[in-house]
């Protein structure tokens, strides 16, 4: 069974502090108003928890989406499934997509366009983490944790094999 390598690839407190700061530029850019996170399953419960508790007004209302990827879903021609939508309007809401990562970009194209079908006031992505090395569809994120390289990283939310997302670093695995 692979093992984290003591390499650790951002730290707990890194990953803190740059919760904080993403945090304060959206507030920045939405100065009133409920803002909806929606954060999709399950990479994204943890980041959510510390972005959501991290903006300071009380209308941050954090919804949850699941999805799933049929074969070679990692690719251009890969589908993307909804297996647990919103239960609620977002219609004429702000609302942002929250990720842990993004890596091909076939998820978050096929999210973006779902969901702003729904009409809501506006729709941006935010994202932990970033592979640009991987895209393979082009998508607008407009608020990056942190742009890294390919590595296969686990940790704060991200498993390998559903294990290691209870770290509250990231680390890379071991090969
Ligand atoms: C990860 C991540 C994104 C997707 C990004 O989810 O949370 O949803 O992959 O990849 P893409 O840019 O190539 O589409 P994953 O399938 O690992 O599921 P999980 O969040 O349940 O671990």
């Amino acid at each position: 069974m692979p093992a984290p390598t003591d390499r650790i690839l951002l730290s707990s407190q890194q990953i803190q502090e740059r919760v904080r700061e993403m945090a304060a530029d959206i507030e920045a850019d939405y100065p009133e108003g409920p803002i909806y996170l929606i954060s999709i399953l399950k990479g994204a419960f943890i980041f959510v928890a510390d972005l959501a508790r991290a903006l300071s007004r009380p209308s941050i209302r954090i919804e949850f989406m699941a999805i799933s990827s049929y074969g070679t879903a990692r690719t251009s021609s890969g589908q993307v499934k909804v297996t647990r939508d919103l239960d609620v309007n977002i219609e004429g809401h702000n609302v942002l997509i929250v990720e842990d990562i993004i890596d091909s970009g076939v998820t978050l194209s096929y999210l973006k366009t779902l969901l702003d079908a729904r009409r809501p006031k506006s729709l941006e992505i935010v994202t932990l983490l970033d592979k640009p090395e991987r895209r393979i569809q082009t998508v607008d994120v407009k608020y990056v944790g942190f742009r890294i390289p390919d590595e296969f990283v686990v940790g704060y939310g991200l498993d390998f094999a559903e294990d290691y997302r209870n770290l509250s670093d990231i680390r890379v695995l071991t090969p």
